[in-house]
């Protein structure tokens, strides 16, 4: 059986069934919308979320499955202490695959080995957001048709963002990266991340300015400041209005870059930008169902034929 913690878990080859798989959903739906027929999926999220969440009951209903789960964890028994490892136990009685989020590191892991279905990661604390990551991934191989030889740009909260720690990782594996990482200092990458970077041989830099970097980026990942994940109030005050991606920022830009956010969106990205042709980040919420029809197949090691 198997689980899906980090984008690690697929090696690179898998990845890349995966996105064929995604596109082939995109472009023939109807083939796939009973593969999931009489099977069950529960979303169990102890933290806010929509899309995600959305997301996962969306593509298993477009594959023919049914979803339940809860939303909150005070609607759920960790209110009355239940861990999740005897959570996941009974969910494995109730369901054939489960998505997890939890805002402690490594809370998924902990569910998946007791687990009796497959668990996907769907976001845990700061660490690690794996299928936003596939998300991301998709959205750039189809819409600029590869996955390396590009200058990506990760600007906003690299300290607390989980999506960019996992899309670092993700993208380590492919040839030509080379990163520039644009944050206020107190919101810088993490060293682990660095320290990793360096012993791989891989290329980074450290920027405040992100106008200055604009004409050499070939990518751009716009992050929400993680006003949860702060200490104070006051910092993040301070902090969240650091970045605005502006039409006046744009036109420093390539004319082929593309824009990406997990969203939501809150202030980073003006809305001016919603109708610039580089602005993908709607299509990416589009793109993160047809990653997740295809991720739930592979665990389930469900083929579609015809
Ligand atoms: C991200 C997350 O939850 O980490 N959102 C998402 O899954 N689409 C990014 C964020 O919340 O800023």
């Amino acid at each position: 059986m198997r689980h899906l913690m980090s984008p690690l878990d697929f090696s690179v080859k898998e990845l890349d069934d995966l996105f064929n798989l995604a596109n082939d959903i995109e472009k023939n739906p109807k083939k796939y919308a009973h593969a999931c027929e009489g099977l069950k999926m529960a979303t169990c999220f102890y933290e806010p979320s929509t899309r995600t969440r959305l997301s996962f009951e969306a593509a298993m209903l477009n594959l023919g499955g049914s979803v339940l789960g809860f939303s909150d964890a005070n609607s759920s028994s960790a209110a009355k202490g239940e861990s999740v490892s005897d959570t996941i136990r009974v969910i494995s009685c109730y369901a054939d695959i489960c998505a997890m989020r939890h805002p402690k590191e490594g809370a998924p892991m902990v569910a998946a080995s007791k687990s009796r279905i497959p668990v996907i990661n769907a976001g845990d604390g700061g660490h690690q957001h794996p299928t936003q990551t596939l998300t991301d991934l998709l959205t750039i191989r189809s819409m600029k048709g590869r996955l390396g030889d590009f200058t990506i740009g990760l600007c906003g909260d690299l300290k607390f963002g989980r999506t960019v720690h996992s899309l670092i990782n993700a993208l380590m594996r492919y040839e030509g990266i080379h990163f520039v990482f644009i944050s206020p200092e107190e919101l810088k990458i993490p060293d682990y991340i660095t320290e990793k970077l360096k012993e791989a041989g891989i290329t980074y830099e450290e920027v405040i300015s992100l106008e200055d970097v604009m004409p050499k980026l070939d990518l751009l990942y716009m992050t929400r400041v993680q006003r949860e994940r702060f200490f104070n109030e006051e910092d993040y005050v301070r902090l969240k209005d650091f970045y605005i991606l502006t039409p006046d920022k744009m036109e420093k830009a390539k004319t082929d870059m593309l824009v990406l956010h997990p969203l939501p969106r809150v202030n980073e990205i003006s809305v001016e930008i919603d109708d610039d042709p580089r602005a993908a980040y709607f299509k990416q919420a589009q793109y993160g169902v047809y990653v997740r029809m295809a991720l739930i197949l592979t665990l389930l090691d469900i083929q579609v034929t015809e």
